[in-house]
């Protein structure tokens, strides 16, 4: 049975009190921590105040990216070690809009997936096609790329550890949701992919989420898919209400 996993990426938005009065008003809401794991992935600049305000609840913190380097002369970066050492658990890695705009490659999100195991942060490992992608038939071809070269040289155990989410870019802030049918089936592939790679149990253990224009009216229907086992979600996230909404879903 695997454990689901809801993730709320809020990307650049909220300010400092903004993100502080939502944690507090959400922590009392999370659901048992044994059914579920709840985590917000915040703006960097608040990742520490915001560990201090969930300390008592089963919410977690996660980062929205990270630097693969432990530390040195990267101006404007952010290690695993700093994310590790305030208490951050989970952190996002090539997502799609950092690979758009940032020019984050498969390369440098394998090396960024190794950088958080090797400090302990479980990372939300990304992937999903373009729109053009899908109209060439090319989805399947795509993922299991990105998935093969994003997970290269993982151990098994970090395997059962990591978090894949499938995120098809179309579906990102548009409103337009994959069918839960087509997202299921594209989780397949990916269970499929690690599973040609690993061995079949720990595919069966890796947690796989759907990612695009998430809210609590879809959510039910996309977690009731075999493979999909929780939601990255970014606008539904921002709003205390709509998050716990997905919380309880989840759980
Ligand atoms: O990381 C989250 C995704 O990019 C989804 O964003 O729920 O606003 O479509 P969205």
């Amino acid at each position: 049975m695997r454990k689901p996993i809801i993730a709320g990426n809020w990307k650049m938005y909220k300010t400092a009190s903004e993100a502080k009065q939502f944690v507090e008003e959400v922590n009392g809401l999370v659901p048992n921590t044994e059914k579920l794991d709840a985590v917000i992935c915040a703006p960097a600049l608040f990742l520490a105040q915001l560990v201090v305000s969930s300390k008592e609840s089963a919410l977690q913190i996660g980062a929205q990216t990270m630097s693969e380097q432990d530390e040195g002369a990267f101006t404007g970066e952010i290690s695993p070690v700093q994310l590790a050492d305030i208490g951050v658990k989970y952190v996002i890695i090539g997502h799609s809009e950092r690979r758009q705009y940032f020019g984050e490659t498969d390369k440098s999100v394998n090396q960024k997936v190794k950088a958080a195991f090797a400090h302990d942060l479980v990372p939300i490992l990304c992937v999903g096609e373009t729109l053009e992608h899908r109209e060439n038939g090319e989805t399947g071809s795509v993922v299991e790329a990105q998935v093969e070269k994003g997970i290269s040289g993982l151990s098994e155990e970090q395997i059962t550890q990591l978090v894949i989410a499938y995120e098809p870019i179309w579906a990102i802030g548009t409103g337009k949701t994959a069918t839960a049918e087509d997202a299921n089936e594209v989780c397949g592939i990916v269970r499929k992919k690690v599973a040609s790679l690993y061995e079949d149990q720990t595919a069966e253990q890796l947690r796989i989420q759907y990612g695009g224009s998430v809210k609590p009216a879809n959510v039910d229907e996309l977690m009731g898919m075999e493979h999909i086992d929780g939601a990255l979600v970014g606008g539904a996230s921002l709003e205390v209400e709509s998050f716990v909404k997905l919380l309880e879903a989840g759980s």
